[in-house]
């Protein structure tokens, strides 16, 4: 798959098949999205591959509006990304080196989280970034260390569906020459 039409195809997959990923695709993805940029190549972003019916039943009862919850109770796979705090736009003595503070982590961990899906997506399979959670109830579930920060959640899995894309923009919205 070229890397226009993976961009193009890829959608927020919502429901998928009872169909579990093999720990070698999984491996796949995330070695694929270790190649992502990154602040000083820091490489900050880290992957929990929860897949543990135990705890995804507690993120998606306790953790998660029903909307998210829906989505985890059917994915094989729900990926915590998290990244090491600290590293990323800052000084060697912990100063900010830009006016953006520490906002350069999440753009990191976001980054990260696209290579993710489409390198998801080449192997076949659905992704779904999700915003929306508990944080501090994920995090302490699963023993996210101090120096972390729960940046998203990632259902993983074979699609169920194949929804069609969402309006985007148009290029004259998006783009300025000057
Ligand atoms: C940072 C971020 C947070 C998101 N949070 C959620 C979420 O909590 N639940 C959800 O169902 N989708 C969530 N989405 C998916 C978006 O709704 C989706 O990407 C958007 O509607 C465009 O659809 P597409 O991904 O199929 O192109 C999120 C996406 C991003 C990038």
């Amino acid at each position: 798959m070229n890397v226009t039409t993976c961009i193009k195809t890829r959608r927020s997959i919502r429901k998928y098949k009872p169909v579990p990923v093999a720990h070698s695709v999984i491996d796949s993805i995330v070695s694929a999205a270790s190649y992502s940029p990154s602040w000083n190549n820091t490489q900050i972003t880290r992957f929990i591959a929860i897949e543990d019916s135990s705890i995804l039943d507690t993120i998606s009862n306790d953790f998660t509006p029903s909307f998210n919850a829906n989505i985890i109770r059917q994915a094989p796979v729900l990926m915590a990304v998290t990244f090491v705090k600290g590293q990323c736009g800052f000084e060697r003595d912990g100063s900010y080196i830009t006016k953006k503070g520490d906002h350069w982590q999440m753009f990191d961990a976001g980054i990260a989280c696209q290579t993710f899906c489409l390198a998801a997506k080449e192997q076949g399979l659905g992704t779904v970034i999700m915003g929306i959670f508990d944080e501090d109830g994920i995090a302490d579930l699963l023993h996210i260390p101090e120096d972390q920060e729960l940046a998203a959640l990632i259902a993983l899995g074979y699609p169920d569906i194949d929804p069609a894309p969402p309006v985007r923009k148009t290029l004259e919205e998006l783009l300025q020459y000057r």
